[in-house]
């Protein structure tokens, strides 16, 4: 995959060279490029300025975006431009993005951006309901999301397969060792190597939370006989 980021400040995305992105890289399964748009810009390297009919703040221009992506090589990236007003990411907006071969992520900065930017975008996506100083933070995040989906980048499938969201619930609670830890002990179920009990027992943990903590998700949760009737006893239970 090749990633593309717009921002004025890339030397923000110094955590993108360690850890599992970092690994990607050095595998040369992922290839960054930082475009600094202030270098772009033909207003004595102006990237901002005011909004017109007046208002708080400054306004990034848009003829240093413009120029930068159209010095970019490329052939039909997605575009992505941060902004709270956009779309909300989450695990299946990761998993989308992870199917591409080439992205183009816009940091914003000040107030906000002129609007004709947006016609060069394919996306305008939120990181959540919050404002942050800039776009760097949220695309490092959905960066470091998208990647780890990419196939090869983690060692097996499932190590993915099975994390919150991704099966369309939160994950079961895990243990490692020692059994024993100060008098906590591991659910007795796990040690048995009794694997369909062990799925059973996983199922109903991840149904559980689910339910208890984020039960809008099991709105669009596709269930089967089996955990429909777990999630009754759930409710029964609470
Ligand atoms: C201070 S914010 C501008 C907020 C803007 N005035 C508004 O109310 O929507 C500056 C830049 O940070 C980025 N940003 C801030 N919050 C964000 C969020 N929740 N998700 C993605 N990007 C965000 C965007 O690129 C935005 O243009």
């Amino acid at each position: 995959m090749k990633i593309d980021i717009l921002t004025l400040f890339p030397e923000m995305f110094a955590p993108l060279e360690h850890s599992i992105v970092g690994k990607a890289r050095d595998k040369g399964l992922l290839d960054i490029h930082y475009h600094n748009f202030r270098e772009n810009a033909e207003k004595a390297r102006h990237v901002d300025d005011e909004p017109y009919g007046g208002g708080q703040g400054m306004l990034l221009r848009a003829q240093p975006i413009f120029d930068t992506i159209d010095k970019i090589e490329k052939q039909q990236p997605r575009v992505i431009l941060l902004d709270p007003a956009g779309r909300t990411f989450d695990q299946g907006y990761a998993e989308e993005l992870a199917q591409e071969e080439e992205l183009i992520f816009i940091c914003g900065h000040y107030e906000g951006y002129d609007e004709r930017i947006k016609t060069l975008v394919t996306d305008e996506i939120s990181l959540g309901d919050y404002v942050l100083t800039g776009g760097e933070l949220a695309a490092m995040t959905m960066i470091d999301a998208t990647v780890r989906l990419i196939p090869e980048v983690i060692g097996k499938e499932a190590s993915h397969t099975d994390d919150s969201f991704s099966s369309g619930l939160l994950e079961y609670p895990q243990y490692t060792r020692p059994y024993d830890y100060r008098g906590m002990q591991v659910p007795e179920v796990l040690m048995s190597g009794h694997h369909e009990n062990i799925r059973k027992w996983r199922l109903y943990q991840s149904l559980k939370k689910t339910y208890e903590r984020r039960p809008d998700l099991l709105e669009n949760y596709d269930f089967t006989d089996e955990s429909q009737k777990m999630l009754e006893q759930i409710k029964q239970k609470i």
